[in-house]
């Protein structure tokens, strides 16, 4: 695809030694199913794809059905999807044979096997039978969300012991760069990427879906998909996951003794997705449910937007993007809490709607006096708790923004009910030293 923008800045990103045209990956699952999709993909933008978790052909694999259900919120589809789709349910072979084909035709585009075994030998032999047909790397899928058994999926990666001997187990016998891929379903992904790096992976991906259920019937009370009258506990996609996959990929980032290259997925639709990804630490993107919503062709905004960016900020190289939002991450105890602010109203550009009275009043400092005559909010700056729902809530793009106050303003006290019933309060403020003698 010939871009005239992106020809103004380079795009491309070497991940663990392998070089990828830009940083857009198709991540494991039906959008990386067959080398037909795949090419398409590819002629589309995408610079390499995680093929869809190869199988060994040990027990057969047969999808429930249906596979899936879709949230919409308002009108925004595909909020989240949740599905309980397997592993691969193709021969082993064909999708080897695929692998020998995409190489043949598309040499500089990387192919990412993904494999998951049931046992060590299994993991062994997917990874070798994988680098023999011509992966230029491997993901390890420590985190398919629907699995029972233990010691498989998710719940390899919730048991880091069995993370690692996996890891160390297929490093042994290939050449090529091992990916782990990682489960959300844990609070602190940290501890099993150190494992899996103690075991040799030389990246980490993340994330996979998240364990939900995001709807349920109300007619048949099944949680869905229905699968026949049964649901299941089962994995959550899209723009839904997007602030769960930044915050652990940004923690792994500033994890020092990590110190591994990144891939970054969960809830990417948007180049902007896609940018916040990397401003926190990924140097790749791979994508599912963005695909499953738009198709391929997201890709080529995704280029442009990036580039368009690049350009306006004069960045020639998107590596110089990886991390850089980093350094403004924090422990929420280094806010400086001496700094205040309120809001500001553009009222020239209100609309009148009412929208911010009615959060302020009922979920905020009662701010606003409200003049009907007018149809105005008026603001009580000394009331205003800067929680900025106002904003959010305003249809008007901008007309409500944040404004810090000098450091000697104070915000008004939120003013008590009945002050007389002090007098009857059973109460003495709680102090370390004598903690008992605060129940009155
Ligand atoms: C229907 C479906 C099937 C998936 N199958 C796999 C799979 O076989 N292997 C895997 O590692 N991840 C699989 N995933 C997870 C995705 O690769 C990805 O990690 C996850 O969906 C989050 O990204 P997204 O929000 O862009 O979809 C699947 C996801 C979906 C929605």
């Amino acid at each position: 695809m010939a871009d005239p923008v992106a020809n103004q800045v380079d795009l491309s990103v070497d991940f663990c030694g392998v070089k990828f045209k830009n940083p857009f990956l198709l991540s494991s699952s039906p959008v990386s199913n067959s080398a037909e999709m795949v090419e398409k993909a590819f002629e589309a933008g995408w610079s390499g794809v995680v093929f869809k978790t190869l199988n060994s052909d040990r027990l057969p694999i047969i999808h429930p059905s249906p596979r899936m259900h879709c949230v919409h919120y308002g009108s925004k589809k595909e909020m989240a999807v949740q599905n309980v789709e397997q592993i691969s349910d193709r021969p082993l072979k064909h999708n080897l044979m695929e692998f020998r084909y995409l190489k043949k035709n598309y040499p500089d585009y990387p192919i990412i096997a993904s494999i998951m075994g049931f046992f060590e030998d299994e993991w062994v032999y997917l990874a070798q039978v994988a680098e023999d047909n011509g992966a230029d790397m491997l993901e390890l899928n420590f985190s398919c969300p629907h699995m029972c058994i233990e010691g498989a999926g998710h719940k390899v990666g919730q048991a880091f012991h069995l993370l690692e001997r996996f890891t160390a187990a297929v490093k042994k016998k290939v050449s090529i760069p091992v990916i782990a891929k990682m489960t959300p379903n844990i609070t602190d992904m940290n501890e099993p990427a150190l494992y899996a790096k103690n075991g040799g992976a030389d990246a980490i991906s993340a994330i996979n879906t998240v364990r939900g259920i995001s709807e349920v019937g109300l007619d048949d009370w099944v949680p869905r998909p229905s699968v026949f009258g049964k649901g299941a506990i089962s994995g959550t996609s899209g723009p839904a996951v997007k602030p769960i996959g930044l915050n652990f990929i940004s923690s792994m980032a500033q994890c020092k003794d990590l110190g591994l290259p990144l891939s970054g997925i969960g809830g990417i639709e948007t180049w902007i997705d896609a940018l916040e990804y990397m401003l926190l630490g990924a140097s790749t993107i791979q994508v599912t449910t963005g695909i499953m919503h738009y198709g391929y062709r997201i890709v080529a905004d995704m280029i442009e937007g990036l580039s368009d960016y690049m350009v306006q900020r004069d960045i020639h190289r998107v590596t110089d993007l990886v991390g850089k939002a980093l350094p403004n991450l924090h422990e929420t105890d280094q806010f400086e809490l001496d700094r205040q602010g309120i809001t500001e109203y553009d009222l020239d550009r209100c609309i009148g709607c009412g929208q911010c009275l009615v959060v302020c009043n009922d979920a905020a400092g009662q701010a606003l006096d409200w003049d009907s005559e007018t149809r105005r909010p008026h603001l009580i700056e000394d009331k205003c708790l800067s929680c900025m729902l106002c904003s959010f809530v305003c249809p008007v793009p901008g007309l409500i923004s944040f404004k810090e106050m000098p450091r000697d303003w104070h915000r008004q006290e939120t003013a008590v009910k009945d002050p007389g019933l002090e007098k009857k309060l059973k109460y003495k403020p709680f102090t370390k030293e004598a903690p008992n003698e605060c129940i009155a």
